[in-house]
């Protein structure tokens, strides 16, 4: 098997192909797939599903797994794995507003931590007939197609995230104590820096980002959205049709990702996800 790595679209990410997951990766492949999210922000890995084990070893190739704060979700031998099932079990589970579901706000992973996970690895188990599809949009180069004035504007700019914000209209999975007691408000910067590129992005999380400090709520409200609009613009996106088993690995200081929830009832959509830990954004 060859490598080979094709971009996806012009906005962002790369489909990579040609490597055994189940195995360790030689040095020259692991190079040329860390080199890959550098230069796209967003890999799709083809593969058949993993076991969680081979999962988290896969993943472990390219940082230090997180364990998730929802204690529920960790997968039994392999707790660095979380399994997400987002499937509609019953008609009145799927609402006639796909915003009332968490998952259709664009956000980056974690953002509530005050050092959020850097990548995330999430692969398909089960997909549904039609729809399910993840987007996701290049913030760098939202962020580099600001004016200058705007770019000024947000540059020293931070923004306070929690766990949930009343700014979105649906409300997160529910905490037991323990988990609660692990989220607190944390600061942000609007404005962030790859720390190995020194590529610049916008670091904003629907469902998360809750006001900018230092702002009274309704100039602060203002600018989140117009943010919100301005990073979500149709050329900065691409939508992944999952298949099977594919790998999507992407960078949260890069890009932010939504689900397109709207997809047949009782048709399973399972997920697993690992996340690998990150420093302060900056
Ligand atoms: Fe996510």
């Amino acid at each position: 098997m060859t490598l080979e790595i094709r971009p996806l679209s012009d906005a962002l990410g790369a489909e990579v192909t040609g490597l055994d997951l189940t195995r360790p990766l030689s040095s020259k492949d692991l190079a040329a797939v860390k080199q890959a999210y550098m230069d796209h922000h967003l890999l799709c890995l083809r593969s058949a599903p993993l076991t969680p084990p081979q999962f988290a070893a896969f993943s472990k190739q390219f940082g230090e797994p997180q364990l998730q704060l929802v204690r529920r979700r960790r997968d039994e031998v392999a707790p660095e794995v979380a399994i997400h099932e987002t499937t509609y079990e019953k008609p009145e589970d799927k609402p006639d507003d796909m915003h009332m579901i968490r998952l259709s706000g664009w956000h980056t992973d974690d953002s509530f931590m005050e050092e959020p996970c850097r990548y995330t690895l999430l692969q398909s188990i089960n997909i549904p007939d039609s729809g399910g599809h993840t987007r996701f949009c290049n913030v760098a180069k939202a962020y580099a197609d600001l004016a200058e004035a705007e770019k000024q504007r947000l540059e020293n700019l931070k923004a306070v995230h929690n766990y949930d914000t009343r700014r979105a209209p649906a409300r997160p999975t529910a905490l037991t104590q323990t988990e609660k007691s692990e989220t607190h408000e944390v600061v942000h910067p609007l404005v962030i820096t790859h720390p190995e590129t020194g590529t610049k992005a916008i670091y904003y999380n629907f469902n998360r980002t809750d006001r900018v400090v230092d702002m009274d709520r309704a100039d602060s409200d203002a600018l989140l959205d117009w943010i919100n609009e301005k990073i979500t613009q149709p050329r900065y996106r691409y939508e992944h049709e999952w298949r099977v088993g594919d790998i999507l690995f992407w960078d949260n200081r890069g890009v932010i990702h939504s689900v397109n929830m709207d997809f047949p009832v009782g048709q399973k959509r399972i997920h697993q996800r690992v996340m690998l830990k990150g420093d302060r954004p900056a």
